[in-house]
C-alpha cells in the first residue's frame, strides 16, 4: 500500500494532506508578510517628510534688513512614525524678497550665527564667514550658505525643501 505525501502543491484531501497545506498556506502567509513589511522598513522612507512645506510663521514677526533667526515645526519620518521636531533658519527680509538660509554651516555642519558687528554670519567651529546673502566670505567652507525655497501664503512664510548649494 502506498502512503500518501503532503506538500504544498498536493490535492489530497485527505486530513494529513489538508493539514500540511494549512501550513504550507500559513507559513507562505507569514512569510510573505515578513517580507513586505521587512522590505518596506529597509528601503524606507526619507527621513524628512520630501517636498513637504511648512508653516514659518507670520511675516509681520520678521524685522527689514538684518537677518532674523526663526524656529518652526517640521516632520520627520522614522519607519512608520511621523515626528515634528523643532527646526531653525535664518530669514532675511528685504524690501519684497525674503531668503531663508539652512543654520547649519557648509564646511562640517555647525550652528552658525549673524555677527552685527562684522556684519555676516560667522561659524565657531572653524571660522568660516558668509555675507548675508549666503556667499562665502571667509574659509575652510567651500559653498555658500544653503536655502530653502520660500513662498507667502497670505501672512505666513513657508519653508520648503532645502536646495544645497553649489561652490563658487
Ligand atoms: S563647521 Fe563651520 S567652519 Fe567648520
Amino acid at each position: 500500500m502506498q502512503k500518501q505525501q503532503a506538500d504544498c502543491t498536493g490535492t489530497s484531501v485527505e486530513r494529513r494532506s489538508f493539514l500540511g497545506g494549512a501550513i504550507c498556506a500559513l507559513t507562505s502567509l507569514i512569510g510573505g508578510t515578513l517580507a513586505v513589511f521587512g522590505g518596506k522598513y529597509l528601503l524606507g522612507t526619507p527621513h524628512e517628510v520630501s517636498g513637504a512645506w511648512v508653516d514659518a510663521g507670520e511675516i509681520s514677526n520678521l524685522q527689514g534688513g538684518s537677518p532674523h533667526e526663526i524656529t518652526f515645526e517640521k516632520s520627520r519620518s522614522d519607519g512608520w512614525k511621523i515626528h515634528n521636531e523643532r527646526a531653525t533658519a535664518w530669514v532675511i527680509l528685504n524690501n519684497s524678497s525674503i531668503t531663508a538660509f539652512s543654520p547649519l554651516c557648509t564646511h562640517l555642519g555647525c550652528a552658525y550665527g549673524w555677527q552685527a558687528s562684522q556684519a555676516a554670519f560667522v561659524c565657531p567651529c572653524h571660522g568660516s564667514k558668509f555675507a548675508a546673502d549666503g556667499k562665502v566670505i571667509s574659509g575652510p567652507a567651500r559653498r555658500p550658505l544653503d536655502q530653502y525655497d520660500v513662498k507667502i501664503e497670505g501672512t505666513r512664510l513657508w519653508l520648503g525643501p532645502l536646495k544645497n548649494s553649489q561652490a563658487s
